[in-house]
């Protein structure tokens, strides 16, 4: 298959290319780099610096076509041509700004992430529809679309019988950022156009990934982005990072908000398993994506009961909420469609938070341990 992956420079589109490099496939990669020039500006820095795409794919030396294009998904001329030119069989779109901080900075951040993020959807499927209707869209979409309602979250859909007549409706989405309100719109947007124009797609509604990819032999010159800070880290690296730094676990609010998270080697699964399931012409398939619930005081206790096996010793200390969340609610995902169609979960453990742990501690240098408290606010 030719394949297009969207956003091949960031934690999961360079995951997905790396995992895909052993395969036959022909791939295209595509980034404009602006997670970088982003973190840069905010004086944000990634554990390591990783080298560019090209130079990370010279490193890899694959025999099968990679190709790698530095461009803008927002621009539609770019976004057309590309697609014109390769006539991808699959479209993996990871290529969005995926911070919740960073939309709720100031206003040039809050837009920048709804045009960013809904210009680049926009364009690709309007490319697609125009283009190549046959081309399967795989979509990252977010857990976090949903929010916390008071009922079970179904799998993207709900049965709504009202007065006696029913029908079926994307589930109900409530954001609680900026971020996760430009993913909700995507989600309308690519049902709009899969509906109307009959397109394929996958919308993959995903929970905080955590781990390395590629996982055994993480040489630095093909090592994946790995972000701990309060703006583009997510909460697992946040905490291994300050446990290694011999600083307490700082967790929001009461800690009991609950998530769904996933392994690196399942979100790249999960991806696979989309890919050969590709839905009909004029169907949208809709996955959660992810394998266990846990709090965030749960899992700031994993991590500190791992990393005391390493001797290292640290405490859990609450601090005030800087988001607008529900702190204490129901939560109970459905996560069962992935399951039906083979995957086989790599369940969070200590010795996994250990591997990661260890592969911090060579980077202890580089680490910033100011950017790691919050410093945006919702309110
Ligand atoms: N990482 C997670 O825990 C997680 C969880 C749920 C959903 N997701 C979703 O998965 C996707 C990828 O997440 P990630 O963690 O790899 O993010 P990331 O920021 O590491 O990667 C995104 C990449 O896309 C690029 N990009 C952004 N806008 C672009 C544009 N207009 N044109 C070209 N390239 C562009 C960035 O430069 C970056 O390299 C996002 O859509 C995110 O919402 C991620």
């Amino acid at each position: 298959m030719k394949i297009l992956i969207l956003g091949a420079d960031g934690y999961l589109g360079w995951s997905m290319a790396a995992n895909l490099f052993s395969s036959s496939h022909d791939l295209f990669l595509v980034d404009n780099y602006s997670k970088r020039k982003h973190m840069k500006s905010l004086k944000r820095y990634p554990l390591l610096e990783t080298p560019l795409v090209k130079k990370r794919i010279q490193n890899i030396k694959r025999k099968g076509v990679t190709k790698f294009y530095q461009l803008d998904c927002s621009k539609y001329v770019d976004i057309h041509k590309i697609i014109k030119n390769i006539m991808p069989d699959v479209v993996i779109h990871f290529a969005e700004l995926p911070s919740a901080p960073f939309s709720m900075i100031n206003t040039t951040n809050s837009w920048e992430t709804l045009r960013n993020n809904l210009q680049s959807t926009f364009n690709i499927i309007h490319s697609l529809k125009d283009l190549s209707p046959k081309t399967h869209l795989i979509k990252l979409g977010t857990m976090g679309e949903y929010g916390t309602p008071n009922i079970d979250i179904e799998e993207g859909w709900l049965n709504i019988k009202h007065k006696k007549r029913s029908d079926r409706f994307l589930y109900p989405r409530q954001g609680s950022s900026l971020y996760h309100t430009s993913k909700i719109m995507d989600t309308d947007l690519i049902w709009f156009y899969t509906r109307m124009y009959g397109l394929s797609c996958t919308d993959l509604m995903q929970g905080p990934v955590y781990g390395l990819y590629p996982n055994k032999k993480l040489d630095d010159d093909v090592a994946p982005l790995f972000t701990y800070d309060d703006i583009f880290g997510t909460v697992l690296n946040r905490f291994i990072i300050q446990a290694i730094m011999n600083q307490p676990l700082t967790v929001y609010g009461t800690g009991n908000q609950i998530r769904g998270y996933i392994n690196i080697l399942d979100s790249i699964e999960c991806i696979k398993i989309a890919m050969k399931n590709k839905p009909k012409r004029g169907e949208l398939k809709i996955y959660n994506q992810f394998t266990e619930q846990f709090s965030v005081l749960e899992l700031a206790e994993l991590v500190r009961k791992s990393l005391k096996k390493i001797n290292i010793n640290v405490n859990i200390k609450k601090v005030k909420n800087p988001r607008v969340e529900k702190e204490n609610h129901y939560y109970n995902a459905k996560h069962s469609n992935l399951k039906k169609l083979g995957l086989k979960a790599n369940k969070l453990n200590e010795k996994m938070i250990i591997q990661i742990a260890n592969y911090c501690m060579k980077y202890k240098s580089n680490i910033k341990i100011n950017t790691i408290m919050p410093k945006v606010k919702w309110k």
